[in-house]
């Protein structure tokens, strides 16, 4: 049961995934909230959200900012919610969103500013190839930003038992960015981390 509901949050499918997406979702609209303007977008950033689930924060951004947002998620029903919500921003030439999975889509470099992810980096069994790929796909000092539930948190969750999610450390993200050759890592914690790096 438990690794049903896990899965649900790694890839959410059918009525189940809908449910848990919408539930999901709105516990964090507020983060959105928290982490879109401190990523300090400027006019004409080209931004990626890997794993943007109802599209949210594809909408906020697309909403609030003079900028081109793009996503990837690789569940369809993600993709067909989110590409709904976010209709206007996509037939406008604001936004554009890719079914996919971002560990092994082919992508081309050094062209966002900004990459960001909320609660998906859970679902990496290793985080060195993820964080090496983003690298690769960010200008020279662009920004990486993620947010994340502690490990020590997500461990008291019963819904995390199962192995569906990798409970890191902040200890191992941040060795895990450095081995990536990420500089001026720095990360806040309010009852999750918020943790930023440059390329
Ligand atoms: C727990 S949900 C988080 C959704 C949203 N970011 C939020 O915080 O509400 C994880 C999302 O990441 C997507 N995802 C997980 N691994 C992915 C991968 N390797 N490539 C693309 N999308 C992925 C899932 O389909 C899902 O929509």
């Amino acid at each position: 049961m438990y690794r049903l509901i896990g899965n649900q949050y790694r890839k959410p499918s059918g009525l189940l995934g809908r449910i848990i997406a919408k539930k999901m979702t709105r516990g964090n609209i507020p983060v959105y909230d928290k982490i879109i303007p401190g990523l300090g977008i400027k006019q004409n950033d080209r931004i990626l959200e890997i794993g943007y689930g109802l599209g949210v924060g594809i909408d906020k951004i697309g909403s609030g900012y003079d900028c081109f947002v793009s996503g990837i998620d690789f569940s369809d029903l993600m993709y067909k919610l989110a590409s709904k919500k976010n209709k206007k921003h996509i037939k406008n030439g604001k936004a554009e969103l890719y079914h996919g999975d971002f560990l092994t889509a082919e992508m081309i470099p050094d062209q966002y500013d900004i990459i960001f992810c909320t609660n998906v980096i859970y679902f990496w069994i290793n985080l060195d190839e993820p964080f090496s790929k983003i690298k690769t796909l960010l200008k020279d000092g662009g920004l990486f930003c993620i947010f994340m539930a502690s490990g020590d948190y997500l461990k008291k969750k019963k819904f995390t038992k199962d192995g569906i999610f990798c409970k890191y450390s902040i200890g191992q993200v941040v060795d895990a960015l450095k081995f990536a050759g990420f500089r001026d890592i720095n990360y806040e914690f309010r009852k999750a981390y918020i943790i930023k790096c440059r390329k």
